[in-house]
C-alpha cells in the first residue's frame, strides 16, 4: 500500500533547469526535472516514486492506447508575491473530478489527501522550476491510464498514475476568434463530457481543424441535440455579461465543472453581481449582440485563467465583442483571481493550499 512513507525518490544526475529558456515558455512544451509515478496493480496502488522526468516503456497493446481509458487533470502554482511560499489553486477539487473520471472510464480512484501529498513532494523539490515572470506559472498535469497488456474491451487490470510538472506562459496572448459549432458535438449528457477523459479531447481535434481554417482560435461547442443551447469552449467554460448581468451554462451533465467557473462565479457574487447559470441559447446571445446589450464574453479555465473573446462567428457571420477598454469587470475578476493565485489578494474563500 502507498502512503507518503513509502514514496520513493530518484533525483537527476544533473538537473536541466539551467539550460531552460525561462523567456520562452510555449504551453505544454517544457517539463521539469522529476514527475511522481504510482502504479495500481493486485488491486492496490503501490511503488509510489519521484523519478527523473523521461521516456516511459510501455506495450502497443496499451489499453488506453486502444480504448482511451485515460483522463487527465490540470493545474497551476505560483509563488506567494510577498513570502515566496509555493501556492496551490483548489488542488482538493482537481483531485476530487480526477476520481471523477476514473469512475466513469470504470479505473480506480486514489486517495485526495495522498495526491495532494504527492503532489506536495514533487513540487518541492522542483521548486525552482516555478517561474516569477508575470502570468507565467508551473503547470501541473496528473495524468491515469490502463495499462494491461492485453486487447480487449474491458476495464484494464493495471493502472500508471503520474504527476508531470513545468513552467508555463501565458496560454492565449490574446482575446480569441470562437466558432459557434452547429456541426459535430463535443459531449452529450449521459456521456463523458462532464469528465476529463482524454477521448473528449480527440473527438475534438478534426472540428476544431476545420474552425483553425476558417481563420478561428477555438470553437463553442453547443448542445449535442439541437445545437441552440451554448456549452463552452475547447478549454474553458464561457460567460456572457448581458445587460449587467453574469450568465453562464448551467452545468447540464455534458459540460466540464471547471474549478476556474466555480471560482470566477464566486467572485462575481463577492462584488454583488447577479450571477446565472442557466440554459444560454445562441439566439439570445446573438439578439443581446443586435441590440447592443452583450457587454462581454470570455473563456475561463486553468490554462488560460480568463480569455476574452473577440468575436464569435456563426453560420458565416461575425459578431464582434467591445473594445477591451469597456470590459471592465471580466478584467477585474481576472485580476482578483490571479491576485489570489500569487498572494497579492486575500485569500477569503480558503482556496490556497501552500507548499511547505
Ligand atoms: C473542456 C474543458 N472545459 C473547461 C475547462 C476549465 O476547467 P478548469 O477551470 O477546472 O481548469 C477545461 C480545462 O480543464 C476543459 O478542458
Amino acid at each position: 500500500m502507498t502512503n507518503i512513507m513509502t514514496l520513493k525518490v530518484q533525483r537527476v544526475k544533473e538537473s536541466r533547469l539551467s539550460s531552460t529558456d525561462f523567456n520562452n515558455l510555449p504551453f505544454g512544451r517544457v517539463f521539469s526535472d522529476h514527475m511522481l509515478a504510482v502504479n495500481y496493480q493486485n488491486g492496490q496502488w503501490e511503488n509510489a516514486r519521484i523519478i527523473p522526468f523521461g521516456n516511459i516503456e510501455v506495450t502497443p497493446a496499451l489499453t488506453c492506447l486502444h480504448y482511451a481509458q485515460a483522463c487527465f487533470e490540470g493545474m497551476k502554482a505560483n509563488r506567494d508575491v510577498n513570502t515566496g511560499d509555493i501556492l496551490l489553486f483548489r488542488p482538493r477539487e482537481n483531485a476530487r473530478r480526477l476520481n471523477a473520471s476514473a469512475i466513469r472510464l470504470g479505473m480506480p480512484t486514489f486517495s485526495e489527501d495522498l495526491f495532494i501529498d504527492y503532489l506536495k513532494e514533487l513540487i518541492q523539490m522542483d521548486k525552482d522550476w516555478i517561474p516569477d515572470m508575470e502570468d507565467s506559472a508551473l503547470y501541473i498535469r496528473p495524468v491515469l491510464f490502463g495499462s494491461d497488456d492485453f486487447i480487449g474491451v474491458r476495464p484494464s487490470d493495471t493502472y500508471q498514475l503520474y504527476i508531470l510538472i513545468g513552467p508555463t506562459g501565458p496560454y492565449y496572448g490574446k482575446p480569441v476568434k470562437v466558432k459557434i459549432e452547429e456541426e459535430f458535438v463535443r459531449a452529450f449528457r449521459g456521456g463523458t463530457g462532464d469528465v476529463k477523459a482524454s477521448g473528449n479531447y480527440a473527438a475534438t481535434l478534426h472540428p476544431a481543424l476545420l474552425a483553425k481554417k476558417e481563420g478561428y482560435d477555438q470553437i463553442l461547442w453547443t448542445d449535442g441535440q439541437t445545437h441552440e443551447y451554448i456549452e463552452e469552449i475547447g478549454t474553458m467554460n464561457v460567460f456572457f455579461i448581458i445587460d449587467g448581468k453574469v450568465v453562464t451554462p448551467a452545468l447540464s451533465g455534458s459540460i466540464l465543472p471547471g474549478i476556474t467557473r466555480d471560482s470566477i462565479i464566486q467572485l462575481f457574487k463577492d462584488q454583488n453581481f447577479e450571477v446565472e447559470e442557466r440554459k444560454v441559447s445562441v439566439k439570445e446571445v446573438l439578439a443581446a449582440h443586435q441590440a447592443g446589450t452583450l457587454e462581454d464574453a470570455f473563456g475561463v479555465g486553468t490554462a488560460a485563467t480568463v480569455t476574452h473573446i473577440a468575436e464569435l462567428g456563426y453560420q458565416g457571420q461575425t459578431y464582434r465583442l467591445p473594445e477591451m477598454e469597456t470590459r471592465k469587470a471580466s478584467t477585474a475578476i481576472k485580476e482578483e483571481l490571479i491576485g489570489i493565485k500569487t498572494g497579492r489578494v486575500a485569500d477569503r474563500h480558503g482556496w490556497i493550499v501552500r507548499v511547505s
